[in-house]
């Protein structure tokens, strides 16, 4: 397990709420907290060097384009990609998987998204990857399909022949789910992707925070995250994609940057990155997120995803043992990360959330941005813990006694 000094790291885990209760921060999937390194970070970027990027000729413009594009370097590193262009920073995942859908959308053969051509995503999706499908869909007449769950919310992918097909062009998909905590098979549905040609798309949203993701070994086409669940500021996301696709594909946005040459008639396009990062980027959110790579991999990803293990194994012991308790997803600490939803009895879970929010304990309620899961566990929502780096038993211990007060309360 991680030492707990790691904790000194984040001055908001002191906070004190509700009448000097420490604060128990287990909403880390919504957004991690940021250690003193990045907010440094960030402060010196302003204080110091503030300036726009690459276009510049002033000492300060050449600074801020070095900590930008430093930023990339960080990045690419932090994900093994082949080369830095290949690292698109957008203003997060969301946006790194509409970028994609819009790409496959305007493209010309062979990656055209049209009416003879299939979508695949799953049933576990977050919203951001579910509804560009939906229009890019609407927009193409493509038809979109989807990998429905098991009972123990995991894939169902016993159909695979059938719904990966050699119409498919896409197959996009969630590694570590955001609500259910699942690690999904990657291996298995890249390969089927590849045998029909498909391309392929993971949002590693709920994973580059928590597990070492090497984009090489993960072999997609594409991998999108965001920054502020890694220690990073909001307002930055990443969409990581194999060179030559980048190279053929079309860009989204127009405007400053991204081109080579404007004339009243037409354009030509900047090479990728920059094709894909129109006007002016989110500089200083850029430089945070490479403090913040800077930060996990001085701690080392191994080390996190073991102390989060840890931690999971001892929360879903815990948890099982709280009556009335059901986890919504894997019910052990195998092949699933650290987030655990799950609904206690009849107890409503924006009642359970309010409850324990008042003796300091931080979860999140609701359907998390992925409803289709609750409509297939027939539930209205869930409370969900997510752990990260910073996590102890002792706030795991707190969990569960917060549920035994919520029990108690509700009768
Ligand atoms: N996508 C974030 C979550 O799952 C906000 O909570």
């Amino acid at each position: 397990m991680l030492d707990e000094a790691v904790r000194k790291d984040f001055p908001l885990l002191d906070r004190l709420v509700h009448d000097g209760k420490k604060i128990v921060y287990l909403d880390n999937a919504a957004t991690s907290q940021k250690p003193r390194q990045v907010l440094d970070a960030l402060n010196e970027y302003y204080e110091q060097h503030n300036a726009n990027v690459h276009r510049g000729v002033h000492v300060l413009a050449e600074e801020a384009t070095a900590l930008y594009e430093g930023a990339r370097d960080k990045v690419a590193a932090f994900i093994n990609a082949p080369s830095r262009d290949e690292v698109i920073f957008t203003k997060n995942a969301s946006e790194s998987l509409n970028l994609v859908a819009n790409m496959l959308g305007w493209a010309d053969e062979p990656y055209r998204v049209d009416h003879e051509t299939e979508i695949v995503i799953t049933e576990m999706e977050h919203h951001s990857n579910i509804v560009p499908w939906q229009l890019l869909s609407q927009r193409t007449g493509a038809k979109l399909k989807w990998f429905g769950l098991t009972d123990d919310g995991r894939l169902d992918l016993s159909n695979i022949n059938e719904v990966i097909t050699e119409k498919t062009k896409i197959v996009s998909f969630v590694l570590i789910s955001n609500i259910l905590g699942t690690v999904n098979p990657v291996e298995a549905i890249v390969r089927r992707a590849q045998e029909v040609g498909a391309l392929v798309l993971i949002d590693a949203s709920q994973a580059a925070p928590h597990v070492a993701v090497d984009v090489q070994a993960l072999q997609a086409d594409f991998v999108a995250f965001t920054g502020h669940k890694m220690c990073g500021p909001t307002g930055i996301g990443v969409l990581w994609g194999r060179q030559e696709l980048l190279e053929d594909l079309p860009p989204f946005l127009g405007g400053g940057e991204m081109i080579e040459t404007v004339s009243m008639h037409s354009s030509t396009y900047a090479p990728a990155p920059h094709k894909f990062e129109a006007g002016t980027p989110p500089i200083a959110q850029a430089v945070g997120l490479g403090a913040a790579v800077d930060y996990l991999s001085a701690i080392g990803m191994d080390k996190i995803a073991a102390h989060e293990h840890a931690i999971t194994e001892y929360a879903v012991r815990r948890l099982l043992e709280v009556p009335s308790l059901r986890i919504i997803g894997p019910s052990t600490a195998e092949e699933r990360g650290a987030t655990i939803s799950f609904t206690l009895g009849d107890i409503h879970p924006h009642d359970v959330g309010q409850v324990l929010d008042e003796q300091g304990i931080a979860v999140r309620v609701g359907h998390h941005c992925a409803r289709p899961v609750c409509l297939r566990y027939g539930i209205p929502a869930t409370t969900r813990a997510s752990f990260y780096l910073y996590s102890t038993q002792s706030e795991v211990d707190a969990l569960v006694d917060g549920l035994e007060h919520v029990r108690n309360f509700f009768g």
